[in-house]
């Protein structure tokens, strides 16, 4: 079972996401509870089309996420397009404080998935409060810069998005490191296929990217719950799948102290194992500007 904290827009999402591919049983949980309720209901009636038999249920009790194999936890403030996920810090660290204790109470050998933002951030304090083993706490975030990466590499080729791979790591924000010498479109380095003011120009909307949504729209949505459906499968069913997430570091990359986003392997016990990848000296001094950026705002929880 999964438990998704936050009837909001993308934790309503995602919970639909995850039912749209059949990956487990929801639980919706909202301190609004006809919110919570009626996403449930709506989503309970879209059932016999998508064709998921299992169960969803919306409730504003904490206690219902007992013997969940998964917590995603959406809850927070989202992002209007005047903050930066930074302005968020204060009150949702907060919030994710007060369900981090919840998730201790109600679903202690439940992994963790941190959505709110910043997130990077969020899930290093759930790594703190929380006291779950590090591999068991995990942040959405580099895997869908990395599929905003994908989509512009595609855009300007005019090819197929599913033939493009990317990876981007550090802060899922400003301060992001879309890789550009491990992006390639079936096995091609987009080097060989872009020239150096296209891909600047596609590194650039790939970091605008989320922004650029919330500037139109006020919020992101599809994207980020699709991600948390692709994460959620890849841990409830152990595909071990190989992708970027936010991930305490003891040590890998030269740092500690930190969550941030770098490579993993996700599957069933959550991060099965950081990868260390070789990095030019630019990303990696783009990396450690990341990671410094992530560590102020840790810092400036404290006081
Ligand atoms: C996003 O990038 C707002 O973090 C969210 O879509």
């Amino acid at each position: 079972m999964i438990t998704v904290i936050g009837a909001g827009k993308v934790g309503s999402a995602a919970a639909f996401d995850i039912l749209r591919y059949k990956i487990s049983d929801v639980v919706l949980i909202d301190t609004n509870e006809k919110q919570a309720k009626g996403e449930a209901l709506d989503m309970m009636q879209a059932a016999p089309a998508i064709e998921f038999d299992g169960k969803i249920r919306g409730t504003s009790s904490f206690t219902e996420m007992a013997g969940s194999e998964l917590v995603i936890v959406t809850a927070g403030l989202g992002r209007r397009p005047d903050m930066t996920r930074f302005d968020l810090l204060k009150t949702n660290a907060e919030i994710v404080r007060g369900v981090v204790r919840e998730i201790a109470k109600y679903a202690p050998k439940s992994k963790i998935m941190m959505v709110t933002n910043p997130v990077d951030v969020m899930t290093y304090l759930a790594f703190q409060e929380s006291g779950l083993k590090r591999c068991c706490l995990f942040g959405m975030g580099n895997i869908l810069d990395t599929l905003r990466f994908r989509t512009y590499i595609a855009n300007e080729l005019g090819v197929s998005r599913e033939d493009t791979r990317a990876l981007v790591i550090g802060e899922h924000g400003d301060s992001m490191v879309p890789l550009v010498e491990y992006a390639s479109v079936s096995g091609i380095p987009i080097t060989e296929l872009l020239g150096y003011e296209q891909i600047e120009r596609i590194v650039h909307s790939t970091v605008t990217s989320g922004a650029d949504v919330i500037s139109l729209k006020g919020s992101t949505v599809y994207a980020p719950g699709t991600v948390i459906a692709i994460m959620a499968d890849a841990v409830l069913t152990g595909r071990n799948r190989v992708m970027s997430v936010s991930t305490c570091l003891c040590g890998e990359y030269g740092f500690d102290g930190v969550s941030i986003g770098v490579p993993v392997v996700l599957g069933r016990e959550g991060v099965e194992k950081i990868i260390e990848l070789k990095l030019s000296s630019q990303a990696r001094e783009k990396f450690a500007k990341s990671v410094a950026v992530v560590k102020d705002a840790i810092a400036m929880l404290k006081t």
